[in-house]
């Protein structure tokens, strides 16, 4: 792939890497390239970072035709960096592409785009403890077209962020709220693509849990409204008699990469795992039945996030002892030592930052 570059003239002056926050600081550059129908991805280039004009009729505005993904950088002791599955973050992209009728990219272009970019923003990779450099590539439908069909030209971009915790709970326990009402996806649709539309089906209810004095809605399932499917924007895991439990893959839970991640680090470690349905009530019941020992979150941006409080119609339940539990909290510091290089890499994930 040919990569036209252009440079910054006056590179921005580096944050506070104590006070990250999570998304509000970019890098100086992003990686941009366009596609349209008959010619295929073209025009692949670095610009500087910066707004860019479109018109109003946009479809992508109108319409919701976009895809995006999220993975991080990790600056390791000894100043070099690393990528964790990065070729796993454009693979999904590409079958988030499929259902939104988005033209699929070639993962080896994305990675050279990447690593090209990569290699202009190193300075911009954070080094404090517990910080990374976010990616966050995407994919916007762009015709300039208000009737309601799959747009003929595309945008890509690839846009870092120097991050912090994206919880300012960090990875002390959050409290959910199990909507009774409200659902982010069901099947059939789009719940297994990442792609704007769940995001934005998760606003409303995310608020009347806030405004309830909780932290994330935990949904369940579309249909019967019985089964559990995610927490927040994140996948969701019970620890239930020493055994890993998380919802199945059923066309409505994203694919997550540290769901993945989380079952294959504890299947090599020897522990119990399993994906299958999962209804609500099984949760209270087993909490009940003192079989409930740990409930945790997880994603790319928030890494693994334990629940410690379950608000489902007029019952909570406190989960353990109220704390993060121990194989949350080992799992959750067995993946960053891998992700940061602290540790062997045994099931080869890592990809170094050239
Ligand atoms: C991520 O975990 O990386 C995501 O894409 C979720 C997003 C809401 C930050």
């Amino acid at each position: 792939m040919d990569i036209t570059i252009n440079k910054i003239d006056t590179p921005k002056a580096h944050p506070d890497e104590a006070n990250l926050g999570f998304g509000t600081i970019f890098t100086d550059h992003m990686f941009v390239m366009d596609y349209t129908e008959g010619i295929g991805w073209h025009d692949a280039r670095i610009t500087p970072y910066g707004p860019f004009e479109v018109s109003p009729a946009t479809m992508v505005l109108h319409y919701g035709q976009t895809i995006f993904e999220g993975l991080k950088v990790y600056k390791k002791e000894d100043g070099s960096a690393q990528l964790f599955r990065p070729k796993d973050n454009f693979e999904r992209l590409n079958r988030s592409a499929h259902a939104l009728c988005i033209p699929e990219i070639n993962v080896d272009d994305c990675m050279e785009a990447l690593h090209t970019l990569l290699e202009m923003e190193k300075g911009w990779i954070p080094s404090a403890p517990g910080t990374t450099l976010y990616v966050r590539p995407f994919i916007i439908a762009m015709d300039p077209y208000i009737g309601l069909k799959s747009s003929p030209t595309h945008r890509f971009m690839i846009i870092l962020s120097p991050v912090g915790a994206y919880y300012p709970e960090g990875f002390n326990p959050v409290k959910i709220w199990v909507s009774p009402e409200h659902v982010r996806a069901v099947r059939g649709g789009l719940g297994a693509a990442k792609t704007a539309a769940n995001y934005a089906a998760s606003l409303y209810a995310t608020e009347i849990a806030q405004a309830e004095g909780y932290t994330q809605v935990l949904w369940l399932d579309g249909v019967e409204r019985k089964y559990v499917e995610e927490v927040g924007s994140m996948n969701i895991f019970f620890v239930i008699d020493d055994e890993i439990v998380t919802p199945e893959l059923n066309g409505s839970i994203l694919a997550g990469i540290t769901r993945d991640s989380v079952l294959k680090l504890a299947k090599h470690q020897g522990k119990k795992v399993a994906e299958k349905r999962i209804s609500i009530d099984e949760v209270f019941k087993a909490h009940e039945e003192g079989r409930l020992q740990e409930c945790f979150g997880s994603g790319t941006a928030a890494v693994i996030s334990p629940v410690n409080k379950i608000k489902f119609g007029d019952r909570e339940i406190t989960v353990g002892d109220g704390g993060a539990g121990p194989i949350s909290s080992g799992i959750f510091n067995d993946l960053m030592d891998i992700q940061f290089g602290r540790s062997e890499d045994p099931l080869n994930w890592i990809v170094p930052v050239k």
